[in-house]
């Protein structure tokens, strides 16, 4: 083990981790010291093809230059004010810009700074909006399998065991629907319907992760489900919040996955790719009905008093800025379509490998599963070991081996990536 990590095992406890598998070797822990494009490199100048965008979050290339350049003007010129009673241009020309390209009728724009502070807040409004209206609906609907954060009232809201599990004692209660990836569309919107007749006065919101639920072993569902989920919601009326914190920008072929359903929901969460991964921040998008629950004197009460120290900070809302600017000028994602076939293909050859099960794809979005192994083989950490001496990052969930690039990744890269990932499950 070099120098550098030792120096971070000294201190460094990592997210998400089994401290001592890196500490034995079994996955081993990577130093980078630089990005470039699609590309990490680490400190000895080995290069990885990052095939999974830095969880997610790194849509338009690591080190892209008109971000870089965004961060940099703007850090030179503001890069931090309190956002209450202050206000500043770059979250001024983000919440029109964010407005503008989300589904119609969000309007009004609340900032945090990570994707579970967003789902957060959306799940706050809903219940605050119906509070200030008399209401009491201290329940929430998600869907099995899903995942929407790991603060106490996100976690609450998902349903991945392995991260909710240990914590059950300590969340609100909620309910989950069936998943219409794990059951189809019609037996999910029956089941729906079923609890929100039985707690129809109960529930605030019903959440869910639009088309895929990523930390869900990439479950897709096609976008019937959400039609059909819009109506049930307007029937009973109960807000929608759709949480496109991993899908949104692009990621599932469209701007936002809702639109390939064409439904706008009240609440909608995003984080990850709105700073094309370099800085944290977050938006919950609201309509103007769920805002005007909220507007009134201030000795009324009703105000949405939720708060983060960096809300609204100036320097990610300019990376943010970039990011969008760039997906809004069209051919990013108009060359996405290239990619989409390439990683088809590449899927394709996969899926024939024996012991390779439920390929899948949504957009930019590619999975499958390997099957025949016993979950102590942990076959996802042998995958991703192998995957880094071939020079790529891949971080299997289980058994389920998926793809999400950066945008700038070549169909060239994606051959590469299929091939080189095919080889390695061949061997396993
Ligand atoms: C759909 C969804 N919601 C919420 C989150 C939580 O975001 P963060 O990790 O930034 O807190 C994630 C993270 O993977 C996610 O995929």
């Amino acid at each position: 083990m070099n120098d550098l990590l030792r120096r971070d095992l000294k201190h460094i406890w990592h997210p998400c981790s089994q401290m001592k598998d890196y500490a034995d070797g079994i996955l081993p822990l990577i130093a980078i010291d630089r990005g470039e494009g699609a590309y990490l490199i680490d400190v000895d100048g080995k290069r990885y093809l990052d095939a999974i965008s830095s969880w997610w979050v790194n849509l338009l290339g690591h080190n892209n230059p008109r971000i870089v350049r965004a961060v940099r003007e703007q850090a030179a010129t503001l890069e931090q004010v309190i956002f209450a009673g202050f206000t500043h241009m770059p979250a001024i020309t983000l919440a029109e810009r964010i407005v503008s390209i989300a589904p119609k009728g969000l309007s009004k724009v609340f900032f945090a700074d990570d994707g579970s502070s967003a789902v957060e807040v959306a799940i706050k409004m809903a219940f605050h909006a119906e509070f200030n209206r008399g209401h009491n609906r201290p329940l929430v609907v998600s869907l099995q399998n899903s995942y929407h954060g790991e603060t106490l009232g996100a976690l609450a809201a998902g349903d991945v065991d392995i991260y909710k599990r240990t914590y059950a004692p300590l969340l609100f209660r909620t309910v989950q629907a069936k998943s219409p990836a794990l059951c189809g569309d019609a037996e999910a919107i029956e089941d729906m319907r079923r609890i929100l007749e039985a707690n129809a006065r109960q529930v605030c919101a019903v959440i869910v992760e639009p088309l895929v639920q990523c930390a869900g072993n990439m479950a897709m569902y096609d976008p019937g489900y959400l039609k059909a989920l819009r109506l049930l919601c307007d029937e009973f009326d109960i807000y929608l919040i759709a949480d496109e914190i991993a899908v949104g920008f692009g990621r599932t072929g469209s701007m936002f996955a809702c639109d390939q359903a064409g439904i706008a929901p009240d609440l909608m969460t995003l984080s990850k790719g709105l700073t094309g991964g370099f800085l944290p921040l977050s938006l919950t998008l609201a309509t103007e009905d769920i805002y005007a629950a909220f507007y009134d004197d201030y000795l009324k009460d009703r105000s949405f008093l939720h708060s983060h120290s960096y809300t609204g900070n100036a320097i990610a809302c300019a990376a943010a800025n970039a990011t969008i600017e760039y997906l809004m000028e069209g051919e990013i994602l108009r060359g996405n379509r290239a990619k989409i076939e390439a990683l088809k293909n590449g899927l394709a050859k996969i899926a024939r490998i024996s012991g390779v099960k439920g390929a899948r794809q949504c957009g930019m979005i590619a999975a499958f599963d390997v099957t025949g192994f016993e979950k102590e083989a942990r076959v996802g950490a042998c995958i991703a070991r192998e995957a880094l001496k071939n020079g790529i990052v891949l971080r299997p969930l289980g058994a389920t081996v998926y793809f999400m690039p950066p945008f700038v990744i070549t169909a060239d890269e994606i051959e590469r990536l299929c091939d080189t990932t095919a080889r390695i499950v061949e061997k396993l």
